[in-house]
């Protein structure tokens, strides 16, 4: 598609045929199957500053957390027992967790567990997304947010686009499966900073694609800003999987948060990939990037027996396997 076909895609009010046909794409790039993530959130505590996310340093009313490695290890092992071959570690961004601890939960986790690890821990130097990866992470999850640099700028203070950029190329550099993406609806987004969104991440080259609406946060400076809708967020997941063929996209819990099938709508116009969440019940509340998270109070159990409803509900299955990269096999 072009840029002016994205565009008026998003703009186009009647959405069926666009979502049949990202259905269409999916099936037969991706399959049936539904590939299952479990999501250890294992730091809220964040150095950075973003005007949209409730983990900012700047939040002063959110209580801060660190799981121990021991914990995060406990999570992970609970995941496995669960049947998810697929850990996502997250954190917020330069948090002060030595290296040399991260290297060792990643080694122990691979080879106790045998379970794919991805992580989501920001921005680091080459040297340290060398050193996690050769600890064993297979995976690496950076989203670049927005494409728009005047806009990137002004919701990221302390962050730089270029600097984001060169990180998601040292990680396919590294050997990493790569996986980006954004926000949709953020104060100030058009439609063409979307779709030149969705032109860079088919440019990356990504293996996986991570969307959301994004959700007014009343703990930070876009309290009184307006959400992003999943009218939109939808529109945006399907011309992806119709641009991008065979990556592995998620229904993600910020769909699920502004509308309770939001998931189930994003599984069938283009989602090949559902991220439950295995943090530990006690931290899950406090890992609020947004208002009105789902699972909060459920126990990774719980999570586990809705998504198997959800899946068998949509004549769909659950992967079996680690769930790598469609790109390079
Ligand atoms: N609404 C929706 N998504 C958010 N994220 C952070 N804050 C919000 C918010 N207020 C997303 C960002 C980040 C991911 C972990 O969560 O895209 O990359
Ligand atoms: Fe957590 Fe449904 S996925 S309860």
């Amino acid at each position: 598609m072009t840029k002016n076909e994205i565009i008026e895609q998003l703009n186009e009010d009647r959405t069926a045929a666009l979502f049949g046909e990202a259905d269409r794409v999916r099936r037969l790039h991706c399959g049936n199957a539904v590939h299952l993530r479990g999501l250890i959130e294992f730091s809220n505590c964040c150095g950075r500053d973003c005007l949209y996310c409730g983990l900012r340093r700047s939040n002063r009313e959110l209580k801060r957390y660190r799981m121990s490695v021991e914990e995060v290890f406990a999570a992970a092992q609970a995941a496995a027992k669960i049947g998810y071959q697929s850990v996502v570690l997250q954190s917020g961004e330069n948090d002060q967790y030595p290296l040399f601890d991260l290297c060792g939960l990643i080694a122990r986790i691979k080879s106790e567990l045998k379970v794919a690890v991805t992580l989501s821990l920001g921005e680091k130097t080459r040297e340290e997304y060398a050193a996690l990866k050769d600890a064993g992470a297979d995976r690496y999850l950076l989203r670049f947010e927005t494409s728009s640099e005047k806009l990137f700028r002004a919701l990221k203070p302390d962050s730089s686009y270029d600097e984001r950029l060169r990180c998601l190329r040292w990680l396919g550099e590294l050997g990493y499966q790569v996986g980006s993406g954004i926000m949709v609806g953020l104060p100030g987004q058009t439609m063409e900073m979307i779709a030149d969104d969705i032109l860079l991440m088919k440019e990356l080259d990504l293996d996986m694609v991570g969307i959301g609406p994004f959700i007014a946060n009343p703990c930070t400076p876009l309290k009184d800003a307006a959400s992003g809708t999943l009218e939109l967020t939808l529109k945006t997941l399907a011309i992806i999987r119709i641009v991008t063929r065979n990556t592995h996209i998620p229904a993600t819990t910020a769909m699920g948060s502004i509308d309770p099938k939001g998931r189930q709508k994003a599984l069938q116009c283009g989602a090949n990939v559902l991220m439950p969440n295995v943090t530990p019940t006690r931290y899950r509340s406090l890992y609020q990037l947004y208002p009105n998270k789902i699972c909060i109070s459920d126990a990774p159990a719980d999570c586990a027996g809705c998504i198997a409803g959800m899946v068998a509900s949509l004549d769909r299955t659950i992967a079996t396997g680690p769930g790598h990269s469609l790109k390079r096999n």
